[in-house]
C-alpha cells in the first residue's frame, strides 16, 4: 500500500472517466532525454528520463501544460530496488506511447481550456516526487537517487523546445505528481519569462501529517525515510527547510502558505489512499 498505487488509481479516476465518455484519447510518443544522462539526471536504474510532448497550436502555441506522472514513492533500498525494475524506476520499462486524455485531451469539447496548449506528461522514474539528488551510486545496488536532477534536465529540455517563450504555463500532477507540482511550484515560475502567467495545480497531492488509528505516525516516518534516502532536503523549498525538519517539508501543509505562485489544490475530503494507509478498517 505504501507505494501508493491504489491511490494513483483512484486519483486519476476522474480523468479516466472523462476519457471513457469521450474517446480513448490520442497516442503520444515518448521522448527520452538522452542529454540528461551526462548530467547524472537519470531514473533509479540509471536510464534516461522521459516525457511525452504534444505540440500546441493556434492560440495555444505559446501556452504550456506540464503534467507530472504519479505513483507513490520508494523510501529505502528495498523498496527502491523493487521499483527499479518497473516503469516507475526505469525508462526501459515504459510504454513508448501513452494516451493523452482528461486535462491532456486535444478535443475542445472535453478540454476547452487546454486542448490546443503544448501538453507534456513527464514520466515518473525516481521515486521521490522529483526531489532526490545523491551523488554516490552504491556499486552493489546501482540505485540512482536523482529526481531533482531529472526535474531540472526535463525543464531545460522543454525550455529549449519553446517553453522559454511561454505566455501561459501550468504545472499539474496527480498523487505523487500532485505533490511534485506543489514542491516545485515557485521554482517552475522562476524558470519562465517574467511576463508569463504561471500557475500550479495539485490533484490528490495534499498528503496530511496525521497519525494512523494505532496512534503511530506512519506517514511521517515514511516521508522522512524518502527524504533521507533520496537526499531531498536541499531541493525542498528553503522557506520550509529553514525552520522545520526536512522530512516534514514533504507535507504540503508546511509549504503552501509560503508559495508565491497561484496554487490550486484539488483533493477529496475522504481520500481513500490516505484513509487506508492510516489503517482505518
Ligand atoms: C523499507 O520500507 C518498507 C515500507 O515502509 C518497510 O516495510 C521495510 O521494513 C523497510 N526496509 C528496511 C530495510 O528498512
Amino acid at each position: 500500500m505504501a507505494d501508493g498505487s491504489l491511490y494513483a488509481w483512484w486519483c486519476c479516476a476522474l480523468g479516466w472517466a472523462l476519457a471513457l465518455v469521450a474517446a480513448d484519447g490520442f497516442l503520444v510518443d515518448i521522448t527520452y532525454v538522452e542529454s540528461a544522462v551526462a548530467k547524472g539526471a537519470v531514473c533509479l536504474d540509471g536510464s534516461a528520463p522521459a516525457y511525452h510532448l504534444a505540440r500546441g497550436s493556434g492560440s495555444g502555441e505559446n501556452s504550456w501544460l506540464v503534467h507530472f506522472e504519479g505513483g507513490g514513492w520508494c523510501n529505502n533500498v528495498t523498496t527502491c530496488l523493487q521499483r527499479k525494475r518497473t516503469r516507475l524506476g526505469s525508462s526501459k520499462e515504459m510504454a513508448t506511447q501513452i494516451a493523452f486524455s482528461g486535462i491532456l485531451s486535444d478535443t475542445p469539447d472535453d478540454n476547452p481550456d487546454f486542448y490546443n496548449w503544448n501538453k507534456v506528461k513527464v514520466r515518473y522514474c525516481d521515486g521521490s516526487s522529483f526531489t532526490g539528488d545523491v551523488e554516490e551510486v552504491d556499486p552493489a545496488t546501482k540505485l540512482h537517487y536523482r529526481g531533482a536532477r531529472i526535474w531540472q534536465a526535463v525543464m531545460d529540455d522543454l525550455l529549449a523546445k519553446g517553453m522559454d517563450k511561454a505566455e501561459n504555463a501550468l504545472i499539474s500532477g496527480c498523487s505523487a505528481g500532485g505533490l511534485t507540482s506543489i514542491l516545485h511550484c515557485d521554482r517552475f515560475h522562476d524558470l519562465l519569462p517574467p511576463a508569463a502567467r504561471v500557475k500550479c495545480l495539485s490533484d490528490a497531492g495534499f498528503f496530511i501529517n496525521e497519525k494512523d488509528v494505532a496512534g503511530v505516525g506512519y506517514i511521517a516516518a515514511f516521508f522522512n525515510d524518502v527524504v533521507t534516502t533520496h537526499g531531498s532536503a536541499k531541493n525542498l523549498p528553503p522557506s520550509c527547510t529553514s525552520t522545520l525538519p526536512p522530512g516534514t517539508c514533504f507535507f504540503p501543509q508546511n509549504e503552501v502558505k509560503q508559495i508565491q505562485t497561484p496554487l490550486f489544490i484539488l483533493n477529496a475530503a475522504y481520500d481513500s489512499w490516505q484513509v487506508i494507509i492510516r489503517g482505518v478498517p
